[in-house]
């Protein structure tokens, strides 16, 4: 698998459901997947390879017999180049044709000639799905290796009710992503995320915190469970969904943020430390609310540095990554807290610019590491994160303590 963008070949079949595809694509999309779609006749008296060429950035395949792309027999070529071949909606007729082995189109020809895991959702008339013809091709499909999710239970289009709806696209994506991980180079290992601000009680009423969303953290959870690792994300407050497949663990405050990360550390291969950990937290936070004053001051100590003493308990075949946070300098400060706090990298990144760092979906960073520094970005945080995690396993140091042995 490609780690830098995995293929996944989309058959879309002739469904009223057709359209929730689009949607598909554009969730694949977000978590770097590149997407190849084929639709088949039918999907085309639903929806149009125009709306997917544009959600997908590729030309949408539609007829077998096509001069200028089947030159070089295409369809052959992409049934060997994907990593994944999802059908979603899947109906009775092409799972039948799957099955018995024809190929007179492009969607049943791939998928005669692909040896690519397959996922198959199907959606259709409750009868016709619960029909023995039926049933019996999804054992079938089933016995040659392939995954079927749903179909679900519920109104159908027919204005009939039962099995036959398509599946949600969560379930599809959750589906997608645990057969992907499976043979991902970070598949066996475990790794640790924490993401978000973390918040401090002032009184019942306020606190102190930052303007962490979460975003760059999650980003670089979803990007390691695609890789094929166990992630485990720690996060502070955030208004952000947990990314399929990944263990969530919320937190409020510094100090639980740190008993979180440190019940996950020994057992994690690689911890990311992205979450803004506040620095300082009250000596004395009250449970009522404070009356408005003129003179109005808080009394603050600090809270310990959880990556700092992740440094100190790290052992040699463990990888430590920590985010900081800058105004200017970037490479002296990341050199500097690397060090300090005894990271293998320190990713910094400048919260005075506009569109990088905090609450955004973009982000530029300067990596400090044991030889020198590089740069990457602007780039979007999902992108952004997969970059990170690709360039850790090159790295001639940490590369083989990540890589699957
Ligand atoms: O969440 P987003 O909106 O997407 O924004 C992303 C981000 C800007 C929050 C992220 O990219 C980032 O920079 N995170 C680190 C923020 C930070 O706390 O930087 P710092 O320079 O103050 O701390 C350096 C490192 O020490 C960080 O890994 C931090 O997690 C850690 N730290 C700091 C204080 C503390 N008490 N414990 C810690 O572990």
């Amino acid at each position: 698998m490609d780690p830098k963008e995995p293929l996944i070949l989309l058959i879309v079949s002739g469904s009223v459901a057709a359209y929730k595809a689009l949607e598909l694509v554009r969730r694949l999309r977000e978590q770097a997947f590149g997407v190849q779609v084929i639709l088949t006749a039918g999907a085309q008296r639903f929806v149009t390879p125009l709306s997917f060429q544009a959600l997908s950035g590729r030309e949408v395949k539609t007829e077998l017999f096509d001069l200028g792309s089947e030159a070089k027999i295409g369809h052959i070529d992409l049934a060997r180049k994907a990593d994944l071949i999802l059908v979603a909606p899947a109906t009775a007729d092409l799972m039948a044709k799957a099955a018995l082995g024809l190929a007179d189109d492009y969607a049943s020809t791939l998928l005669l000639a692909t040896q690519s895991p397959q996922l198959w959702a199907p959606a259709m008339n409750h009868a016709m799905w619960s029909h023995p013809a039926t049933q019996q091709n999804a054992a079938t499909l089933k016995t040659r290796g392939a995954t079927i999710v749903g179909p679900d239970s519920g109104d159908l289009a027919c204005g009939e009710e039962g099995p036959g709806r398509l599946t949600s696209t969560e379930n599809i994506l959750a589906a997608l992503q645990s057969m992907t991980a499976a043979k991902g180079p970070l598949s066996g290992k475990q790794v640790l995320v924490t993401a978000g601000p973390t918040r401090e009680k002032i009184d019942a009423a306020r606190y102190i915190s930052n303007h962490s969303s979460g975003k760059m953290g999650f980003a670089l959870a979803q990007a390691a469970q695609a890789l094929g690792a166990q992630v485990t994300l720690v996060t502070g407050p955030v208004a952000l969904s947990t990314p399929p497949g990944v263990q969530r663990v919320d937190v409020v405050t510094a100090q639980e943020m740190m008993e979180a990360v440190l019940q996950h550390f020994e057992t994690s291969d690689l911890t990311i430390k992205c979450a803004a950990v506040g620095d300082y937290r009250l000596k004395n936070p009250v449970d009522t609310k404070l009356k408005k004053a003129e003179d109005f001051s808080l009394d603050l100590t600090l809270n310990e540095d959880i990556l700092a003493r992740l440094g100190q308990l790290k052992r040699e075949d463990q990888v430590l990554v920590g985010f900081a946070a800058e105004t200017g300098d970037l490479a002296h400060w990341a050199h500097s807290k690397r060090q300090r706090k005894a990271a293998d990298w320190i990713v910094a990144n400048d919260v005075s610019l506009a569109d990088t760092g905090f609450d955004g979906d973009q982000n530029q960073v300067l990596v400090a590491h044991e030889k020198g520094e590089f740069e990457l970005g602007p780039m979007a945080k999902s992108e952004l994160a997969r970059q990170l995690l690709t360039r850790l396993l090159e790295d001639p140091k940490l590369g083989p303590k990540l890589r699957q042995n």
